[in-house]
């Protein structure tokens, strides 16, 4: 299928019509674009916490642990989205569940579908590992990753609030970094 860029507006500038979009499992020769991609998405001024705990280490371990529910989406040589995800269960419980962790797409593929394509495969991979519960979360002010969410049927909101600590005023904090002053004026 092709993948075509809606328009509100008739523009009298042809738009360069968008490559085919294919959806694969992810392979460690996708790693560094994914997580070039996840750079370019999750931005500490937009979304604050998916900033935080983005880096290269959550990637490779989500993929090592849970190769099997990583996707990517590809136009040509290019990764244009992902979808990764876990299956958790929980110890004496019937209940288990999928868990989509990050989800990204490029922008210039926004609004073409290419995130519910990629949401449909990760349902039936977890469907297919007996997943009877699939969670999401996202920032409070990610209002289009909560529309894509809910238009998806995502609803049952829980809160969950992140609360931060300044360390640097932490009298360990303070030791250590006396410390390393001294030893680093020793050094000289
Ligand atoms: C959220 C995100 C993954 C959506 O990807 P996408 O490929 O554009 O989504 P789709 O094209 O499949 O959208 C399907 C539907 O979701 C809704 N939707 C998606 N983006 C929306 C937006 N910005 N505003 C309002 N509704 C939106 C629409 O109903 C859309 O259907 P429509 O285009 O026919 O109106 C993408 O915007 C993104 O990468 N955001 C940054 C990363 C992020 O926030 N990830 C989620 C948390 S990890």
């Amino acid at each position: 299928m092709k993948v075509t860029r809606k328009r509100n507006k008739p523009s009298r500038r042809a738009e360069p019509e968008l490559a085919p979009v294919e959806i694969r499992l992810m392979n460690l020769g996708d790693m560094e674009a994914a997580f070039e991609l996840g750079l370019k998405l999750f931005t500490a001024e937009k979304l604050p916490t998916l900033y935080r705990s983005w880096d290269e280490h959550e990637l490779m371990q989500l993929f090592h642990t849970d190769e099997e529910t990583c996707l990517v989406a590809v136009a040509g040589e290019r990764l244009v989205g992902f979808a990764l995800g876990r299956v958790m269960d929980k110890p004496r419980s019937a209940w288990r569940y999928g868990w989509l962790e990050w989800l990204g797409v490029e922008p210039r593929y926004k609004r073409s579908g290419v995130a519910t394509r990629l949401l449909n495969h990760l349902t039936n991979l977890f469907i297919e590992r007996n997943a009877r519960i699939m969670l999401v979360d996202t920032d409070e002010a990610n209002h289009s990753a909560l529309a894509f969410f809910r238009r998806q049927g995502f609803g049952q909101d829980i809160r969950h609030v992140y609360l931060s600590l300044n360390l640097e005023n932490h009298p360990k904090y303070i030791e250590k970094k006396a410390d390393e002053l001294e030893a680093d004026e020793w050094d000289e």
